[in-house]
């Protein structure tokens, strides 16, 4: 067994097969030889006591006259069977006998009866009107019973052979059937762990137990695959998520310095107390327009904490956004001013009127201005519109700026995500004010995109907005109806 188990497969079908059939053919010849073996030996007992039983009978008057002569000529009747060896005829000792030429005579007195040394021995008493006078014995020799069973042998062990090499000739086919399949699943599990490819498939040779292993392991490759690439995907975004958080610490780390830095200068230069009166009028203001800046970041990275934890909340109420839009360009002024950029806004004289938080509206219009502004270049031009289109408040910043790649574009609102996050990058910010604006008018029922041509081509931010439903009077707005989901 233990052989059999360590063969290769294709042998092993062969070996299993072969061991089969010869066990098989081996118990029916056994068994068959042991019948045979039986029926011969019961034949010639019968034979042989029939024939003895005749022989008694035709002795009869040899017998009783005890004529060995005539006794003779009955028992030599023998001579014709092969299998009879001897005859011998007793009354007082031995009266007669016949023997075959090459077997041994009669003994002095009457043999026992049986199976003995190849022989079978077996006796009838001649009796006549109930008087016995005498017994004959016949010898029969096993000579030919044996000789036919060793034919009967060598008839088993051609026909054991003969099927072994059709059980040979068998199982080889039988082992393209079965351990083929079998070698070829394995080659291309082989494969699969060498070349660490798991698209490879094997191949279903048929639709038995083989074949669903095929399919089962071919879905089993698939779904390893699949978890593969799952893998793969999930790697990448963290490790776009990690780099994304270093680039982003060191972001913020640079945003929160430099205006500390100036600050500090500035503060040095006061105490030293030789600062001229526009001197110190200049260094208050850059003061203030640095805690300004430090705040807005800090509150931007507060916002940003309370997106992520569900906690950003906002009013509600009907706001005009004309007036929600100057306020915003009054704050973006003095960066504006600074870099010579002008800012025209084009509005309906109608109020557009939506439903929010005029706050977190200021907020949007705050944002997507500064970026304008800032992705423009000096003495540039920024233009604003605000309208209604069909039941919506429509809001554009155009600028003609740096431009946004078609690979950005679609990035431009993720969290943390900016054109440029390399260290020595042209713009402040940390790239949290396009995704702040995305939720907000999101929760306001809006929607926000971005538009470009490419580099250096500009950049425009759209924004729609569900107008508010109002019901006029004639002495304007009373009633109001929030249309915005939040
Ligand atoms: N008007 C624009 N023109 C060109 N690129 C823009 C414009 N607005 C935004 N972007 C690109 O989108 C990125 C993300 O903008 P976002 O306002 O979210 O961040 P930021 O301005 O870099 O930093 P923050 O707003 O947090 O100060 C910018 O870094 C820039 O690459
Ligand atoms: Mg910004």
């Amino acid at each position: 067994m233990y052989l059999i188990r360590n063969l290769p497969l294709q042998r092993k079908i062969v070996a299993v097969a072969m061991i089969v059939t010869a066990a098989a053919l081996v118990l029916a010849g056994v068994t068959l030889i042991l019948i045979d073996f039986n029926r011969a030996r019961a034949d010639l007992l019968e034979e042989t006591n029939s024939a003895v039983r005749i022989l008694a009978y035709n002795a009869a008057a040899a017998a009783a006259f005890k004529d060995a002569e005539d006794a003779r000529a009955i028992l030599d009747s023998l001579a014709n069977e092969q299998s009879f060896a001897a005859a011998c005829l007793y009354t007082d000792g031995l009266l007669a006998e016949y023997h075959g030429p090459e077997h041994e005579p009669c003994p002095p007195f009457l043999p026992e009866n049986g199976f003995t040394n190849g022989y079978l021995i077996a006796s009838s008493s001649i009796d006549q009107n109930g008087t016995q006078y005498g017994t004959v014995s016949v010898r029969a020799t096993l000579a030919p019973m044996y000789a036919q069973i060793r034919a009967r042998i060598a008839m088993v062990f051609g026909i054991l052979l003969l099927a072994g090499v059709i059980a040979y000739a068998l199982s080889s086919r039988l082992k393209e059937l079965i351990a083929e399949p079998v070698l070829s699943l394995a080659a291309t599990a082989g494969a699969i762990t060498a070349k660490e490819d798991y698209s490879i498939r094997a191949i279903k040779h048929s639709n038995d137990e083989v074949g669903q292993l095929s399919e089962s392991f071919n879905q089993m490759l698939s779904l390893i695959e699949k978890r593969n690439s799952e893998l793969k995907q999930r790697t990448e975004e963290l490790v776009l998520a990690n780099r994304m958080k270093d680039e982003f610490l060191a972001t913020l780390s640079h945003e929160l310095r430099t205006p500390l830095n100036s600050m500090l200068g500035w503060i040095v230069l006061l105490r030293e107390g030789r600062l001229t009166g526009a001197q110190v009028d200049k260094a208050l203001a850059s003061i203030d327009r640095n805690v300004r800046l430090q705040a807005s970041v800090i509150n931007d990275l507060l916002d940003v904490s309370r997106i992520i934890s569900g906690k950003f909340t906002m009013e509600s109420s009907v706001i005009e956004l004309q007036p929600v839009m100057e306020r915003s360009m009054e704050v973006v002024k003095p960066a504006a001013q600074a870099r010579q950029t002008a800012i025209h806004l084009h509005a309906p004289h109608d109020a557009v009127l939506v439903s929010g938080d005029s706050f977190r509206l200021q907020q949007v219009f705050w944002n997507l201005l500064s970026n304008a502004v800032k992705f423009s270049p000096e003495k540039s031009v920024v233009e604003v519109s605000i309208e209604e289109v069909a039941g919506q408040a429509v809001v554009r910043v155009k600028d003609k700026g740096v431009g946004i790649t078609a690979e950005f574009l679609p990035h431009v609102f993720d969290r943390f995500r900016q054109a440029d996050s390399s260290s020595t990058r042209e713009y402040g910010g940390l790239g949290l004010g396009l995704s702040i604006v995305r939720h907000i008018v999101e929760m306001h029922g809006g929607k926000v995109w971005a538009e470009s041509d490419g580099i250096q081509r500009g950049s425009t931010f759209s924004l729609q907005l569900p107008l508010a439903e109002v019901r006029q009077d004639s002495e304007g707005p009373v009633g109001l109806r929030d249309t915005a989901r939040r």
